[in-house]
């Protein structure tokens, strides 16, 4: 018997162009109406060019005809912006006090740790005056779209991926934009990318407690928090200067992870403290939040994270992060 069950399962096998996520992932599946030997399904064209509409039309209609032989399809199209489609349930901003210390690393590694429990993630790289996302992930393909929105680009391991280096000519462009410039990237950002179906956003603040960050934090739903920093960080101050403005939003420290924490050798089968004692539990109690991760100075993360391929790390850190991530942030 055809359902309306049925026929989502099986509109579920049809990739977007441009991005290999499904029609069902991206919440494009706007109606599904049975009766009469006739099945119509409407889909949002949000964010397709006309080959992808044409294409995806096509999909649709011979999915559906493979289910039900005898019954006749139409695919219609409705407009729809990206922020009326997208369910993300859970947004996650990555902060520091200043740039430098693993900022992008943590946003990376959180995102990747989400994606291996099966949970759907996108990583929206709001540190536009440096951004390094893409580069870890090693991509560099321009986001598709269309008129009504911009597809985000998917990682080697399906995580969706936004950064304003994206759009610019070249790798090493450096983008000097005013404040407000800023906060409308970031906006554009949110309210003009087809996320779809997401479990977690984890957003890469722009570093510091300036404007951009700030900006950031009022035009993005953020859940909770996670603060990163690093034992170089002398006093509490930048810290806390972080916790305060997170505070001031109205946002909740889901933890703070320290970064570069120690440098281990094995052949000494000793850890070093190369920027001085580990102020985890310092921080900790400054934040009012647990100390999620302390993690160390690693030779192999660095050539990963040069190379684009940090979704290959999987070093014994990374447990321990997930079960404190796992416990600090909602559940999806
Ligand atoms: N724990 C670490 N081990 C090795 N390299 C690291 C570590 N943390 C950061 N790095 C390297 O330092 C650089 C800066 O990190 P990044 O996350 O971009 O900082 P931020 O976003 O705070 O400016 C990156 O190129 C990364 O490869
Ligand atoms: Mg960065």
């Amino acid at each position: 018997m055809l359902s309306q069950e049925k026929i989502k399962e099986a509109l579920a096998d049809v990739l977007v162009p441009g991005i290999r996520r499904s029609l069902t992932d991206l919440n494009l599946v706007q109606d599904i109406e049975l009766g009469g030997g006739k099945v119509k399904i409407t889909l949002a064209s949000t964010a397709l060019d006309e080959d992808a509409q044409r294409w995806v039309k096509e999909k649709a209609a011979s999915v559906v005809k493979q289910i039900a032989d005898n019954t006749t399809t139409e695919v219609v199209f409705s407009e729809k912006r990206p922020l009326e489609i997208n369910r993300v349930k859970h947004v996650i901003a990555v902060m520091s006090g200043k740039g430098g210390v693993g900022k992008s690393l943590v946003t990376a590694l959180t995102a990747i740790l989400l994606n291996r429990q099966g949970f759907s993630v996108g990583i929206l790289d709001a540190d536009i005056t440096g951004p390094s996302i893409p580069k870890m992930f090693g991509i560099s393909s321009r986001p598709r779209g269309s008129e009504s929105g911009i597809l985000p680009v998917l990682s080697a391991n399906g995580i969706e991926i936004i950064s304003i280096n994206l759009f610019l000519p070249g790798d090493d462009e450096a983008v000097i934009w005013r404040g407000p410039l800023i906060g409308k990237a970031i906006t554009q950002f949110w309210e003009d990318v087809l996320w779809g179906n997401l479990d977690y956003l984890i957003v890469d603040l722009p570093p510091g407690t300036a404007d951009a960050p700030l900006t950031a934090l009022q035009v993005l739903p953020v859940s909770g928090a996670i603060i990163v920093f690093t034992p170089q960080d002398l006093t509490t101050m930048i810290v806390k200067k972080a916790v305060k403005m997170a505070q001031q939003m109205d946002k909740k420290v889901l933890g703070v992870v320290e970064n570069m924490s120690f440098l281990y050798v094995p052949e000494l089968k000793k850890q070093i403290d190369i920027f001085g004692k580990s102020r985890g539990e310092e921080m900790s109690r400054a934040a009012g939040a647990p100390l999620l991760a302390r993690i160390p100075i690693d030779p192999e993360l660095a050539t990963l994270c040069d190379e684009g391929h940090i979704e290959r790390y999987a070093a014994e850190i990374l447990t321990t992060y997930r079960d404190a991530l796992l416990k600090a942030i909602p559940p999806a």
